[in-house]
C-alpha cells in the first residue's frame, strides 16, 4: 500500500499493523481481520453491509486472501471504480468466483457450456457499440406500455392469496411475477417456470457462489441444461421472427449486424438476462417487504400516502438490495482509496457496502423512506453499464408494494428465521411469510379498493413526492402579518431531526413554499415555521392566516438543509431582513451553545411587525442590533462590511436586495465567507422563447443527449435514463449539480458562488444551459 511506503518498523505496515497473517499480491502484509474476511461465512451472507463495517471504517480497501479479490467497501471509491471501465474493465462480472472443479468442467464441456460475452461482462468499445443498439426497449415510453401487464400478473397473484391468511410470499409470488414480466419483456415463450427458477439458482451458485465438490457437479449440470436450454428457446424463436420483444430486437441485430451482435453474443445473452431480467427484481421484491414490514410505523406510513412508494422502493433498493457487490479487474496497476491494486488485480465492489457509507448517506443504516438521495445507490451499479432494465424493475416493486399497501395495508411480518442462496453478490431471504386477518380486507366492506389502482411514472422516484404527513399543533401570531405554526407527527411520533439553516417545503392544495425552521432544534415534537401574510403573493400565505386551524393535515417536504451553518468559523455575523429571521434565530441559538463569538443583524419595517423580537432580546440580547425603518434606523452594509476578516463568516436572509447588496458590498471578503438563502429564483424557470438547443455528451455513461429549447437538461437526461437527484428545481437548492468537463456555461441557479461559476466545471441541471452547441458532462 502507498501507507507502506513510509513504512519505518521492520516489516511493520503502519496500516495493518503487526501481526499480518500473510501478503497481498503487491507485497503489502494482510491485516488479521481482512484475512479472516469471508463472503461465504454468516455475517456476510445475513447482512453484507454490516459485516463490512470495519473496512468501511478503517481499511476501505483490502486485500481478502480467502476470496483472492481485493475488496472496495466505501461509497466514493465503489463510484470511482464504476466511473472509469477501461482501467477497471468488468470483463469478470461472470467470472466463476469459485473455480470449477474438474468434474464440472466435464459436465459443462457435455452440454457445449459456451457462456461468453454479454453486455454487463464485456469491454469497450464493443459495448458501447451493442449497448446502444438495443436502448430502444428501455425507453420510459417503451417500459410504460409494461405496466398493465405487470399490474394484471400482481393481481392475479393477490387474488389467489387474498382470503386465505398467511402466505410465503417468495413462493406464491416474487418470484414468478418477474420471471413472467421478464420473458415477456424478452419475448421469450413462457415455459416451464419451476425448471427456469432452477437453472437460476444454478447459475447464481455457479457465477457467484462456493458449491462444494459433490454440489459443483451438481450446479454444473443445471447451467449446461440452462445453456442447452437458452439454445433452443433462442431457435424457436428465431424460427418465427415476427415475435416482440427485446431478445427479437436483438435477433434482428444479428441478422443485419452480425459483427456486432454475434451467434454466441444471442445465446450469451439470452442465458444471462433470463437471470438478470428476473432474479434481480423477485430479491430485491422480497428484501423491500421484509424490510418495511418489519418497521410497522413505516408500513404505515406508505399505506396513508401512497405517493411514497417509489420513494420507499428506491430507499430499500438502497438499504437492502439485491445485488449487494460486483466486479472488476485492473488493467493496469492502481491506487483505489489509498491502496494500491496491482494490474489483473481482482475485485469485488460490495456496493450494499457503499450504500451504508455515512459519508454519502446520512444515518446510512436507517430505512427512511422520505430520504432525499436514495436514489444515489449502487445497486444499479453505475456508468456505462450501469443497470438497463432498472427502470423495469423500479415499476414491478411499485406495483407489488402499491397493490399490498392498498388491499392489505394490515399485513404482518411473521416471526421467522430467513435464510438467503450463499452467494457474494445475490441476495434476498428465500421465504417471506406473512400473515394477515382476511376479516379486515378493505375490499370486503368496499369492492372498489380492489381496482383502485394508483399508477407511477416510469423513472427515478421524484423528490416533489416524498412528502410527510403532519397536524397542526398550535398557530400563534409571532408578528404583525406574521403566524407561527407548530406541526406535529399524527401519530405523536417525533418528529426528524433537523439543523439550522433547515427549511420544510410546505404543501397547501397546489401551493408549495419553502419555510425555515425556527424552532428549537432538539425539540423532539414540534416543527415550527413563521409565515408572512404575502399581499402580493399565489395566495398561499393569506390562505395559511385565514384558515390554519389546530388539528388540520398539511403535508410537508423535508426537512432539508441547503444553507448549513459552519461551525469551524471563530467569528459570525448574522443578518436577517424582515422574515429572513427565521433560518437566523435558530444559527442564533446554536452559535450560542457552540460558545462562538456572534453579531445578530436585524432590519424591519417596524418592532411590531419584525417576528421574535422579544425572544430574541431575551436570549441574543448582547448581540442583537435591530433596525427599525419606522424610526429611521438603517442598517449601514458599507461600515458593517468595511474590514473584511479571515476568520469571519457571515450568514444572510432576508428580501432579494438585501442579498443582492450583501454580496456587491464583500467583493473584497475571502471566498465562501458570505452564505445567503434565496427563497425566490428569479431567472431560473424555463423560458422557450428564449432558449436555444444543445447536446451534452455524457463521459460516464457514454451517451449524446440532445436538450431540446422546451427542456431542461435534468428532464432531458432523464429522459434518457439518466438518475439525477433534484429537489427544488428552481436552481436554489443544489441537488441537481453536475460536473462539466468541457464546454460554456450559461448559469442560471442562485446557488454557485461567482468563482465557483467562473471555474465553469460544474453547473445546475435544472435550470442551467449551454451557452453554446454542446457541453460534455462526467455522468
Ligand atoms: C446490469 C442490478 C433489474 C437488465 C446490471 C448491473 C447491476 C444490475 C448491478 C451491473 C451494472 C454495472 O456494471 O454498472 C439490477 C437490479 C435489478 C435489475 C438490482 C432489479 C431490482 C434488471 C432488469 C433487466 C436488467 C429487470 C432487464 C429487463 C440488465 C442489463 C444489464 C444489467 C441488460 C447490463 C448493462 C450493461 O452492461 O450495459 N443490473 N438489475 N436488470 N441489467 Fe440489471
Amino acid at each position: 500500500t502507498r501507507r507502506n511506503e513510509t513504512d519505518t518498523g521492520a516489516g511493520v505496515c503502519p496500516f495493518h499493523g503487526a501481526g499480518a497473517p500473510s501478503m497481498a499480491p503487491n507485497g503489502c502484509p494482510v491485516s488479521p481481520r481482512a484475512a479472516a474476511f469471508d463472503p461465504f461465512d454468516r455475517p456476510y451472507q445475513l447482512d453484507p453491509a454490516e459485516a463490512l463495517r470495519w473496512s468501511r471504517e478503517q481499511e476501505p480497501v483490502f486485500y481478502s486472501p480467502r476470496l483472492g479479490y481485493w475488496v472496495v467497501s466505501r461509497y466514493d471509491d465503489i463510484k470511482a471504480i464504476f466511473r472509469d471501465n477501461l482501467t477497471f474493465s468488468p470483463s469478470i462480472a461472470l467470472e466463476k468466483i469459485t473455480p470449477a472443479s474438474d468434474e464440472a468442467l466435464a459436465v459443462l464441456e457435455r452440454y457445449d457450456y459456451g457462456m461468453n460475452r454479454t453486455l454487463v461482462n464485456e469491454d469497450e468499445p464493443a459495448h458501447m457499440a451493442r449497448r446502444r443498439e438495443l436502448l430502444d426497449a428501455f425507453t420510459p415510453e417503451a417500459l410504460e406500455a409494461h405496466a398493465p401487464m405487470v399490474r394484471r400478473l400482481v393481481r392475479e397473484k393477490l387474488d389467489a392469496i387474498i382470503d386465505r391468511g398467511r402466505a410465503d410470499l417468495v413462493a406464491e409470488m416474487f418470484w414468478e411475477v418477474p420471471l413472467t414480466v421478464a420473458l415477456h419483456f424478452l419475448g421469450v415463450p413462457e415455459e416451464d417456470m419451476e425448471q427456469l427458477r432452477r437453472f437460476s439458482v444454478a447459475h447464481t451458485l455457479n457465477t457467484w457462489g462456493r458449491p462444494s465438490p459433490e454440489q459443483q457437479v451438481e450446479v454444473a449440470e443445471g447451467v449446461g441444461k440452462f445453456w442447452q436450454y437458452s439454445g433452443e428457446v433462442l431457435r424457436k424463436m428465431q424460427a418465427r421472427p415476427e415475435g416482440h420483444g427485446w431478445m427479437y430486437d436483438m435477433i434482428e441485430k444479428n441478422r443485419h449486424k452480425p459483427d456486432i451482435v454475434t451467434d454466441n453474443y444471442l445465446h450469451s445473452m439470452m442465458m444471462a438476462i433470463i437471470v438478470a431480467a428476473h432474479e434481480t427484481t423477485a430479491l430485491a421484491t422480497a428484501n423491500a417487504f421484509r424490510q418495511l414490514l418489519s418497521r410497522p410505523a413505516v408500513w404505515a406510513d406508505l399505506c396513508d400516502n401512497p405517493a411514497l412508494i417509489p420513494a420507499a422502493a428506491e430507499e430499500c433498493l438502497r438499504h437492502s438490495g439485491s445485488v449487494v457487490a460486483w466486479r472488476r479487474i485492473a488493467t493496469r496497476e492502481v491506487e483505489v482509496g489509498g491502496v494500491t491494486i496491482p494490474e489483473g488485480g481482482r475485485i469485488l465492489m460490495v456496493t450494499a457496502s457503499g450504500n451504508h457509507d455515512p459519508a454519502h448517506f446520512e444515518n446510512p443504516d436507517e430505512l427512511d423512506i422520505y430520504r432525499d438521495n436514495a436514489v444515489d445507490h449502487l445497486t444499479f451499479g453505475y456508468g456505462s453499464h450501469q443497470c438497463m432494465g432498472k427502470n423495469l424493475g423500479r415499476m414491478e416493486m411499485r406495483i407489488f408494494l402499491e397493490e399490498f399497501t392498498r388491499r392489505l395495508p394490515h399485513l404482518e411480518l411473521e416471526e421467522q428465521e430467513f435464510t438467503f442462496l450463499p452467494n457474494t453478490s445475490f441476495r434476498g431471504p428465500e421465504a417471506l411469510w406473512v400473515r394477515w386477518d382476511p376479516v379486515q380486507n378493505p375490499e370486503r366492506r368496499d369492492p372498489a379498493v380492489r381496482s383502485a389502482q394508483r399508477d407511477f411514472p416510469v423513472g427515478a422516484p421524484s423528490r416533489q413526492d416524498i412528502a410527510r404527513e403532519m397536524v397542526v399543533a398550535k398557530v400563534q401570531t409571532a408578528a404583525k402579518g406574521v403566524l407561527q405554526i407548530a406541526l406535529e407527527d399524527p401519530h405523536g411520533r417525533r418528529v426528524p431531526a433537523w439543523s439550522p439553516g433547515s427549511h420544510v417545503d410546505l404543501i397547501v392544495g397546489d401551493y408549495v413554499r419553502k419555510y425555515s425552521l425556527c424552532g428549537e432544534v432538539d425539540d423532539p415534537y414540534w416543527l415550527q415555521i413563521a409565515v408572512l401574510r404575502e399581499e402580493a403573493g399565489r395566495g398561499g400565505s393569506a390562505w395559511i392566516h385565514e384558515h390554519l386551524k389546530p388539528g388540520m393535515p398539511l403535508r410537508l417536504r423535508g426537512p432539508k438543509n441547503h444553507f448549513r451553518l459552519d461551525e469551524s468559523a471563530g467569528r459570525y455575523v448574522l443578518i436577517a431582513g424582515g422574515i429572513g429571521i427565521t433560518p437566523i434565530i435558530a444559527m442564533a441559538d446554536r452559535l450560542k451553545r457552540l460558545g462562538k463569538s456572534y453579531e445578530l443583524h436585524y432590519a424591519g419595517r417596524s418592532r411590531a411587525s419584525m417576528a421574535f423580537v422579544e425572544r430574541l432580546e431575551r436570549d441574543h440580547g448582547e448581540t442583537l442590533r435591530l433596525y427599525r425603518k419606522d424610526r429611521g434606523e438603517r442598517l449601514d452594509l458599507a461600515a458593517l462590511l468595511a474590514e473584511p476578516s479571515e476568520n469571519t463568516l457571515l450568514y444572510a436572509c432576508g428580501p432579494e436586495r438585501l442579498l443582492a447588496a450583501l454580496e456587491a458590498g464583500t467583493h473584497h471578503w475571502p471566498e465562501g465567507s458570505l452564505h445567503v438563502e434565496h427563497f425566490t429564483a428569479e431567472g431560473a424557470l424555463l423560458d422557450p422563447e428564449h432558449e436555444h438547443a444543445f447536446e451534452v455528451e455524457l463521459t460516464d455513461s457514454e451517451l449524446v443527449v440532445e436538450v431540446a429549447a422546451d427542456r431542461t437538461l435534468l428532464q432531458a437526461l432523464r429522459a434518457a435514463g439518466v438518475d439525477v437527484p433534484s429537489d427544488c428545481e428552481e436552481g436554489l437548492c443544489g441537488s441537481c449539480q453536475v460536473e462539466v468537463v468541457e464546454g460554456e456555461i450559461d448559469h442560471r441557479d442562485k446557488v454557485l458562488t461567482a468563482a465557483e461559476r467562473a471555474g465553469q466545471d460544474r453547473l445546475m441541471s435544472c435550470c442551467s444551459r449551454a451557452k453554446g452547441k454542446r457541453l460534455k458532462l462526467a455522468l
